[in-house]
């Protein structure tokens, strides 16, 4: 159940360009968030609370970490918290990842930018389940990497740059051939990779989690929603999602 908690800043660093790793405090916090929930975070002198997904979990530590890039006010505000600091978030929010119980399981983690980090805390929790991860991360440059070596700690890992100054040139489509056979397949990203990768994956069963800007984040603005078929149906993303099922949603 969500609810408004005050979470206290333990570290925070940035560990790429314009992105910056934040690990917060907060008993009830980490005990209930799941893979694919977010935190709605109040950043002082801002009236929008800004939507930040979950990258890690520590329960024995009481610890939630998040990920962010400083691309607005809001953010580059966030980034100058300093340790010891509060802030206010309503969570766990929005649905989590379907975990499924199939142990044994290959399982194809696809992430872009941003996107990334809520497949960390998934990732490790399917690895905890038995099943085999193979992760495809797609990054701008070489500048922009992250987590690497914590995916590559989970399994076969994947490294493409829009430029090419690091792992292989391209999109993360473009090395989805080299991965010989999977079960299932979670992805977030920017909004044109995912119409990628659902369209080069679709006969295969598949999770989407959409990152979009909010504004409520509770249902009741309709800031965020997204068409699910043609006759005029509609989801929001931060009641209904950020998680989907990939033939679900229309991109
Ligand atoms: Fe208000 Fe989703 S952000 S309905």
């Amino acid at each position: 159940m969500m609810k408004k908690e005050t979470m206290r800043i333990k570290s925070t660093k940035r560990i790429a360009l314009d992105t910056v790793e934040m690990v917060l405090e907060n008993n009830y916090m980490s005990q209930t968030a799941v893979p694919g929930q977010f935190l709605h975070l109040l950043v002082s002198g801002h009236t929008l609370r800004r939507p930040i997904s979950i990258a890690d979990v520590n329960k024995t530590e009481h610890t939630i970490t998040i990920l962010f890039k400083m691309l607005g006010s809001g953010t580059h505000d966030l980034a100058s918290y300093q340790v010891g600091m509060t802030i206010d978030a309503l969570g766990p929010s929005g649905n989590g990842f379907q975990l499924h119980n199939d142990n044994q399981s290959t399982i194809l983690l696809i992430g872009g930018g941003i996107g990334v980090p809520p497949l960390y805390y998934l990732g490790k929790t399917l690895a905890q389940l038995d099943m085999h991860i193979i992760s495809v991360l797609g990054f701008q440059t070489s500048k922009s990497v992250f987590y690497e070596e914590k995916f590559r700690a989970l399994g076969e890992t994947y490294i493409v740059t829009d430029d090419g100054s690091y792992g292989d040139q391209g999109f993360v489509t473009d090395v989805l051939h080299s991965v010989e056979s999977f079960d299932r397949y979670y992805s977030c990203g920017p909004v044109p990779m995912l119409q990628a990768v659902t369209a080069s994956l679709k006969d295969k069963p598949g999770y989407i989690s959409l990152e979009e800007r909010m504004g409520c984040g509770v249902g009741a603005c309709f800031a965020c929603v997204i068409p699910t078929d043609d006759a005029g149906g509609y989801k929001k993303i931060c009641k209904d999602g950020p998680v989907f099922d990939a033939q679900e949603v229309s991109l």
